[in-house]
């Protein structure tokens, strides 16, 4: 038994906010933001737009593609999609953002829209790492329980709402957007020749920089008193210099873990989908390991750091293209609040 991945979607909003746009707006530039970390715009969700709308969006074009209908657009899309959201049996959610601090769950939101009344959904916090999280959850929760055939796993977030568009640290690395993958158990064998699927993934943590990357307010620690007026702290606060430092070792360690566990080295590795929160980061970690560049798929350049959305967006990216064929042994690896860390093998 291999639990494969069979479908993935996307969902950006339309409106682009290139680095152009910020820097008539704060004391920032193009050629900073670009040379620092590869970001050439971002795509932010307009005053309507929650996680869950987006979420909805990314869910659909992943259920359509299960479906074998990727193509689809509008009525017959949405259609296809309402089919195939009915015999999905967990909605797990990786998000920062979610519609609702705490409850209810942005997964149960998804559930209702989908119409996956069968589906078991939940959330999950754990940064920009969420997309793995969910997929290993969803692996195991589907590999416990003979009933359980096909899962959804969603990333997606509308980090512009808790952005502080007046800090130049933060804001110029940030954007909205939301991925899904629909995972199925399959009779493919999952280990030996013509292995398929899922194969392995790494989860970490290290709670000590809690600090580094954090909404402060809102929470039981510091919760908003009534009447109070929202300020700062509300907002995304990281020490860049840490943040940066743990993502290099956490690239680097989680891709040289993967790899001595499968017992393979790196030309065995197809594609490898990082997070994409700075192109330097993944330079950094690929001269350490003598990795090519080329290796790595990038699309911060477009899209920003989209936090937990940014793998499965970079998934269904290369999907469609084309850049993913099967039988690609490829890895994804991400890093981000808590801080967390983690990576997923997997033969595609
Ligand atoms: O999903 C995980 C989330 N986060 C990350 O992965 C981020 C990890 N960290 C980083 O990517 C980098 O640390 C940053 C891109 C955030 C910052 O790059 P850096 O090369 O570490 O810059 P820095 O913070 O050391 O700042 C260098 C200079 C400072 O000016 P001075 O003090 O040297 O005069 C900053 O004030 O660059 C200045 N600066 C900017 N200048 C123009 C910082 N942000 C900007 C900006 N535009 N947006």
């Amino acid at each position: 038994m291999a639990i494969e991945i069979i479908g993935t979607g996307k969902a950006v909003p339309p409106r682009k906010v290139t680095n152009e746009d910020l820097a008539a707006r704060i004391d920032t530039s193009d050629e900073w933001i670009r040379s620092h970390t590869g970001i050439g715009a971002r795509h932010l969700a307009d005053e309507d737009t929650a996680c869950s709308d987006l979420a909805f969006e990314a869910a659909k074009n992943a259920l359509a593609m299960a479906a074998n209908l990727a193509d689809a657009r509008g009525e017959e899309r949405d259609r296809a999609a309402a089919d195939a959201a009915k015999s999905i049996d967990m909605i797990i959610l990786g998000t920062a953002t979610g519609d609702f601090y705490g409850c209810p769950s942005t997964a149960c939101i998804v559930q209702d829209k989908l119409g996956a009344h069968r589906a078991g959904a939940m959330d999950i916090a754990a940064g920009c790492t969420g997309f793995i999280y969910g997929l290993e959850t969803a692996t195991a929760l589907l590999g416990i329980n003979r009933e359980r055939k096909r899962a959804l796993v969603i990333g997606a977030e509308v980090l512009s709402r808790v952005t502080d568009w007046s800090d130049r640290g933060t804001c110029v690395l940030l954007g909205d957007g939301a991925g899904a993958a629909v995972i199925e158990k399959t009779s493919a064998p999952s280990e030996g020749p013509g292995r398929r699927g899922i194969l392995r993934t790494i989860l970490g943590a290290d709670g000590s920089g809690k600090e580094s990357l954090i909404i402060r307010r809102g929470g039981s620690r510091y919760p908003f008193k009534e009447g109070e007026t929202i300020e700062k702290s509300a907002h995304i606060e990281m020490k860049g210099q840490e943040v940066y430092n743990f993502a290099v070792r956490a690239v680097t360690e989680t891709i040289e873990a993967l790899m001595e566990a499968e017992g393979i080295g790196v030309d065995d590795i197809a594609r490898i989908v990082p997070h994409q929160a700075n192109a330097r980061i993944v330079q950094a970690a690929g001269k350490r390991l003598k990795i090519p560049i080329e290796k790595f798929f990038l699309n911060m350049e477009e899209y920003a750091n989209t936090s937990a959305a940014s793998i499965p967006i970079a998934l269904d990216e290369m999907n469609r293209s084309g850049q993913l064929k099967k039988g690609d042994l490829i890895m994804t690896i991400g890093f981000g609040s808590g801080l967390t860390y983690g990576g997923n093998l997997i033969v595609w």
